[in-house]
């Protein structure tokens, strides 16, 4: 963290706004703007948070549920309790993890993944890294979302995005592309909505 970060960080009003309003993270108002437009998340949903430390997705993700819904939240990094949230440490690529995901929820209603890989400063082995892992967002949403359920999930900008959306694309109802105002200008990221999944969850035979 470089004195200039610091700096930009305390002028930043959504950092500001996020420690004021108890959110551990600007992405939280990310998540909030998208969904306001999207409805990705009701009352009542069943939530998979992937990539969710520090924890401002959740807290959205748990509010909007309410005391009906469920949110399990996964990151290999911990994150402070949040009471109504089951996190689990690790990796979601490690099928295990994943089996614990599914003992505490069989079927979602949504899948949201904020997750990024650890930023090398190069631009297209960046690109790439985030290019599998929401590949992997993707192919577990295959498995635990129920029918006409939804995923969000992060890119950054460059031809993945149609590569992740030509394959998965095909599986919803409708595909949308967003940059929230409260993402960084100069942030190359994006947010990419699958809602209305077409067919049942797919279950690998003897799988979890
Ligand atoms: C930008 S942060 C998420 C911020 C979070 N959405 C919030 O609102 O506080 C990205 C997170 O993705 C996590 N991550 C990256 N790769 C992952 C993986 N393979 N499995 C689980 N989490 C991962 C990182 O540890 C990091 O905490």
């Amino acid at each position: 963290m470089t004195k200039d970060w610091i700096r930009q960080r305390k002028r930043d009003p959504y950092y500001r706004k996020a420690r004021a309003e108890g959110y551990g993270s600007r992405a939280a108002y990310k998540l909030k703007e998208m969904n306001s437009r999207l409805h990705i998340i009701t009352t009542g949903s069943r939530v998979l948070d992937i990539g969710a430390s520090p924890g401002g997705w959740s807290k959205v993700a748990l509010e909007t549920v309410g005391p009906g819904g469920v949110v399990v939240a996964v990151d290999l990094v911990p994150m402070d309790a949040l009471d109504g949230v089951k996190f689990i440490p690790g990796d979601i690529e490690d099928p295990l993890v994943l089996e614990k995901v599914l003992n505490i929820c069989r079927e979602f209603d949504a899948v949201i993944s904020d997750a990024a890989p650890k930023l090398s400063g190069n631009r297209t082995l960046d690109r790439g890294r985030t290019l599998a892992l929401s590949w992997a967002v993707l192919t577990i949403a295959s498995r635990v979302l129920r029918k006409r359920g939804s995923v969000l999930v992060k890119m950054f900008q460059g031809s993945e995005v149609e590569e992740l959306i030509d394959e998965f694309g095909p599986q919803y109802s409708s595909i949308d592309r967003m940059k929230p105002r409260s993402s960084l200008q100069r942030s190359i990221e994006i947010f990419i909505a699958f809602r209305g999944k077409k067919d049942d969850r797919q279950i690998d035979p003897g799988a979890v």
